[in-house]
């Protein structure tokens, strides 16, 4: 989708982290928006930031996970912006924790929020998508649905859930003037939820501002990639050479306190 300008997007997890950023990255292109997350007030923040930076912005508090608040998001971002060109699916959480010690609600919360609720969204708005032969979808993976870490293997599952879902989708809709694309960040500072941990990655793993997420979204949407990794360390080379041989990066992952990283963390959010 080359001109973004006066086009509508409707973004998940809107209301604080990474979403904000992208909010405004898009905005800046000139793309109204539907922003939704469970927070009201928050939401209204990015709403009326956004709004005065000259496009149309609205503000659509919903629980993803529910299947009536999904369908109400998509009625009321079309209703308040007109159709849905580009869909973002960019809410999620993790929770890092042995994982014999994470609840089955917790496990089944991350399942649905991650991986169920954008898979449900994109097929609420690709219809109408293809009918008017253009629109774009955008999921956030992570570095790790590449290769899963210790105490956050859920998060692991879900994540490598929307690459694969995107490679195929993308296929399928090939030649229909709808594509799809996923964003793969590594650990990111300032904004979200490694930063809110109030720790540096390991070197190994690098980190990477939020505004570089939010210019990924945008140029993935505007020129049609596939998948933009947004890493500065080596650790983005890791995922080729994982493909290669498995064994050898989970041994330079725990041999440079990657792993060691999640194993405190896990602690931490038991006391
Ligand atoms: N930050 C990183 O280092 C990093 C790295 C790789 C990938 N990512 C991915 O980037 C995306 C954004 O992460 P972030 O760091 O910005 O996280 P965050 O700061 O924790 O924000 C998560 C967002 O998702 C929303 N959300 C969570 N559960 C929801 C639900 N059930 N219904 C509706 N909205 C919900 C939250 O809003 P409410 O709580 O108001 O509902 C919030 O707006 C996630 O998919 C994450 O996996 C982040």
């Amino acid at each position: 989708m080359k001109d973004l300008r006066g086009k509508n997007a409707l973004l998940t997890g809107a209301s604080r982290g990474l979403g904000p950023y992208i909010a405004r990255a898009l905005a800046k292109k000139g793309v109204n928006l539907a922003l939704t997350a469970r927070t009201a007030d928050a939401l209204q923040v990015t709403a009326k930031e956004v709004s005065a930076l000259g496009v149309k912005a609205v503000a659509i508090p919903v629980d993803v996970t529910d299947q009536v608040g999904r369908q109400r998001l998509l009625e009321g971002a079309t209703a308040a912006n007109g159709a849905i060109d580009i869909l973002i699916n960019n809410a999620g959480i993790e929770w890092v924790c042995e994982y014999t010690k994470l609840s089955p609600e917790l496990i089944e919360q991350m399942i649905q929020t991650n991986l169920v609720a954008p898979l449900i969204l994109s097929r609420l708005a690709l219809p109408e998508m293809i009918a008017r032969r253009i629109g774009h979808v955008v999921m956030m993976s992570s570095l790790g649905g590449k290769k899963g870490s210790p105490y956050s293997a859920t998060y692991a599952a879900t994540k490598a859930g929307l690459i694969e879902w995107t490679s195929g989708v993308r296929e399928e809709l090939r030649g229909t003037g709808v594509s799809a694309s996923v964003i793969c960040p590594g650990f990111v500072s300032d904004a979200g939820m490694f930063a809110e941990y109030g720790k540096h990655a390991p070197r190994l793993a690098g980190e990477s501002p939020p505004d570089k997420v939010a210019d990924a979204v945008v140029h993935a949407i505007e020129s049609d990639v596939a998948e933009i990794t947004v890493n500065p360390g080596p650790k983005r080379l890791l995922s080729i050479a994982n493909a290669i041989s498995p064994g050898t990066v989970t041994w330079l992952l725990r041999r440079f306190g990657v792993y060691e990283f999640y194993r405190q963390q896990a602690e931490d959010n038991q006391t």
